[in-house]
């Protein structure tokens, strides 16, 4: 009889326990969000809910899709830590840290599992680098043809990166006049031009940006220090 009830109480517990940690915590933590308005400069009405849009509704796979194929989220992550959790804001990978809401338009998130290259939530950001403040590799900037050469041959923009080189995410072609400006080689006749993937993929890269400051997330630091 003792036996039974300590297996009932061990059950009972048990249930208790995961419905407090997996259902009346988070609630407790996200459930009394307001919706994040911003009005517009007359404060007459709210202009908009959310001023993010991920690059997600681009051609037959979408950039998100490229990303989440080529396994990108195995390296990278989508989550910039508290200051007391980690040095992510000062390495200048965000300028506050990330919450639920910054989720918010995605269907499936992709936070990342293990960091071995740099945090990626804010690479569009305008602000974003992976380079100490006096580090003379920085590029002037991280648009589109940066980004096509560093999934070419990752080692032609850093000679020491570990990014893995994703080659079949470009096609030879025939010059004809003029090379492409996004042509990241040519060989003579032929040059090696982004694949339709390749270029969702680059504007998805440069779609994520969650630098706009939120209520449960004020922002640490200043944009304009973290250009710096
Ligand atoms: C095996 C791990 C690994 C995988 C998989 C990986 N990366 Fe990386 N990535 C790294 C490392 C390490 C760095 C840091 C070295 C560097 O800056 O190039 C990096 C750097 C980067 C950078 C920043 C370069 C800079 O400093 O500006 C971008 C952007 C990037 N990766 C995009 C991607 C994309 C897109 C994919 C998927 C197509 C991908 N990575 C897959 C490891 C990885």
């Amino acid at each position: 009889m003792e036996k039974q009830s300590t297996l009932f109480t061990g059950i009972f517990g048990a249930f208790i326990i995961s419905c407090g940690v997996m259902v009346l915590l988070p609630s407790s933590q996200i459930g009394a969000l307001q919706p994040q308005v911003t009005w517009d400069e007359g404060q007459n009405s709210p202009s908009d809910v959310y001023p993010v849009k991920l690059e997600n509704a681009l051609g037959r796979r979408p950039g998100q899709s490229v990303y989440a194929e080529n396994g990108c989220f195995y390296c990278h992550t989508q989550q910039v830590r508290d200051p007391q959790y980690g040095a992510d804001m000062e390495r200048g990978w965000g300028v506050r840290r990330t919450v639920a809401r910054d989720y918010i338009f995605q269907s499936v998130p992709l936070l990342g599992s293990t960091r071995l290259g740099p945090d990626l939530a804010n690479f569009g950001s305008g602000t974003w680098r992976n380079e100490h403040h006096d580090d003379r590799r920085a590029p002037a900037k991280r648009d589109a043809a940066w980004i096509y050469k560093h999934l070419y041959s990752p080692k032609s923009n850093f000679p020491d990166s570990n990014c893995p080189p994703y080659p079949y995410l470009f096609e030879r072609k025939d010059v004809g006049g003029q090379p492409s400006p996004d042509a990241v080689a040519v060989e003579g006749n032929h040059q090696v031009v982004p694949t339709a993937d390749a270029r969702n993929l680059a504007k998805y890269l440069l779609s994520l940006n969650s630098s706009h400051e939120l209520k449960e997330s004020p922002t640490v630091i200043k944009p304009k220090e973290a250009k710096k």
